[in-house]
């Protein structure tokens, strides 16, 4: 019998977990939980002898793959696998995969939360200002980009994109104004929705020079990676503009800077939670279970990462 580990940090909401064991049940497969723990040692001592895994945020560490005897497959309940080693589970015959597109509305919703509640004062009574009119730049036009595109319309924004992976006719085809260069984004776009992965390509090139172009009240929304920005130049514009705002889903490194500093012009999630939607955590959540059995009963490798 296979057995399957659901190792989350931070959990899945119940309905999700009883959809996910239901899929292996019906396949007959035996499913273990490792819910909150603290300790990476908490994970090692789980993983030692499953056959799968389902994560999230959670770090698949070369110590993780090398502690698990018999895995054969990771899944990535979500977009950014920048938590698996993907050299360690190649070099020992792991597959990685994740489940693209499964938790996007959810992250794109939240982005637009964190836009109206900063643009709105934090609610506190003062007069605070309007979406409509204003222009957004989306940086990485993939599957939450697309969804931030889509409300922003409907907000009455006008809607720019830069993604040099993605044909500038695929973009005008949603409406969108494709933007080649990613300096010529943050120069014409009050707000920036970041949507970037988190690699050795994108880690802190968000950086001084770029916010600093940005038009008066330059907005920058974070629902990627904290590691994209380079903090030092963030911290800088911070100061420097006391019109520039930073709302982000992930924890900075100078959080506590930021808030000292800076408090009604931050705004800074108390967990990243762009993907924490009982929708999102049962689309992503079932995706990567049933991915896990078509894996194993079929040989099915669709959305595998290391490639
Ligand atoms: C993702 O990469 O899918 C998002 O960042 C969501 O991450 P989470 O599952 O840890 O909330």
């Amino acid at each position: 019998m296979k057995k399957i580990l659901i190792a989350t940090e931070k959990p899945f909401a119940p309905v999700a977990v009883e959809g996910i064991k239901k899929v292996f049940a019906d396949a007959g497969y035996e499913v273990v939980m490792l819910e909150k723990y603290t300790e990476a040692a908490d994970l090692l001592k789980a993983v030692a002898d499953v056959d799968g895994l389902i994560i999230r945020s959670d770090n698949v560490t070369a110590d993780v793959v090398n502690a698990a005897q018999n895995l054969k497959i990771v899944v990535r309940a979500g977009a950014g696998y920048d938590n698996i080693d993907l050299v360690a589970c190649t070099q020992k015959g792991v597959v990685a995969m994740n489940t693209p597109g499964q938790n996007s509305n959810a992250v794109a919703e939240l982005a637009f939360g964190m836009m109206l509640y900063n643009a709105r004062k934090a609610f506190n009574g003062t007069s605070g200002s309007e979406l409509r009119g204003k222009k957004i730049g989306i940086h990485a036009y993939g599957n939450v980009g697309r969804y931030i595109a889509v409300i922003a319309k409907g907000f009455g924004m006008d809607v720019y994109a830069h993604d040099p992976f993605v044909e500038k006719e695929d973009i005008q085809k949603d409406d969108v104004v494709p933007v080649l260069s990613v300096s010529q984004l943050y120069k014409t776009c009050q707000y920036i929705s970041l949507n970037v992965p988190a690699n050795e390509q994108t880690k802190k090139s968000i950086n001084y020079d770029l916010l600093k172009s940005m038009p008066k009240g330059g907005t920058l929304v974070n629902t990627a990676r904290k590691e994209v920005i380079d903090e030092e130049g963030l911290l800088k514009v911070m100061e420097e503009r006391n019109d520039f705002n930073y709302l982000s889903d992930l924890t900075p490194d100078c959080k506590d800077e930021l808030l000292e500093k800076y408090a009604d012009r931050v705004v800074i999630t108390a967990k990243k939670m762009g993907a924490q939607t009982s929708e999102a955590n049962i689309n992503a959540g079932l995706a990567a279970a049933k991915q896990i059995v078509r894996f194993f009963e079929k040989g099915d490798k669709t959305f595998q990462v290391n490639k």
